[in-house]
């Protein structure tokens, strides 16, 4: 595909194998939390395509919540190095609650995140990532459910962008 402006995209996971794994990752989802509601949280903006997918095919009650950070660099590595640009909008004390990101690449932002999350006393926190880059990993998280462990290559679609574009990709691509 491309988009007029000299970049071109190939396709890393079609959209079919995508779709195919969402469904899976529910279904071992919806047996682990039967009779529970899942807490579904989604890391925005990246992680909102796969969480309404996910969210589509559970079978178990699901409630949803929405969470904006950014990270402030680098150069500052500690824990608490995320600034909340939105926060919930509800308590998540007792809640089963499910973090839901498009990538988990250094680990950095995630960390910082389930480190936070903690703090407010959920029941169970787990942690749902479409992708996984372990090659690029600085900071150990441990990562629940993973879709696809991809190499160490900038990917777009399913909701990541490349300077805010091909979010609404299908699929999961690779930029040329
Ligand atoms: P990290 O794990 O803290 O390094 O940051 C992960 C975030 O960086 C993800 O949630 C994405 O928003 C973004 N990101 C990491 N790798 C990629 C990529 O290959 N394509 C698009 N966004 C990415
Ligand atoms: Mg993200």
């Amino acid at each position: 595909m491309s988009d007029g402006t000299s970049k071109s995209i190939h396709v890393l996971i079609e959209q079919e194998k995508v779709e195919q794994k969402i469904s899976e990752l529910a279904d071992r989802l919806s047996k682990e939390y039967q009779g529970k509601t899942l807490h579904m949280i989604c890391v925005l903006k990246g992680g909102v395509f796969f969480l309404t997918e996910l969210a589509k095919r559970m079978h178990t009650d699901v409630s949803l919540d929405f969470m904006c950070v950014s990270s402030y660099g680098k150069e500052t590595i500690s824990s608490g190095n995320i600034k909340i640009l939105k926060d919930l909008g509800e308590e998540i004390e007792g809640k089963d609650v499910l973090l839901v990101e498009d990538i988990i690449d250094t680990g950095r932002t995630l960390a910082c995140l389930l480190e936070e999350l903690k703090s407010r006393k959920p029941n169970s926190l787990k942690l749902c990532a479409l992708l996984d880059k372990p090659a690029r990993r600085e900071v150990d998280v441990k990562v629940d459910y993973i879709g696809f462990t991809i190499p160490d290559v900038f990917v777009v679609g399913c909701g990541m962008d490349y300077q805010e574009k091909y979010r609404n990709l299908p699929y999961v691509g690779i930029i040329t």
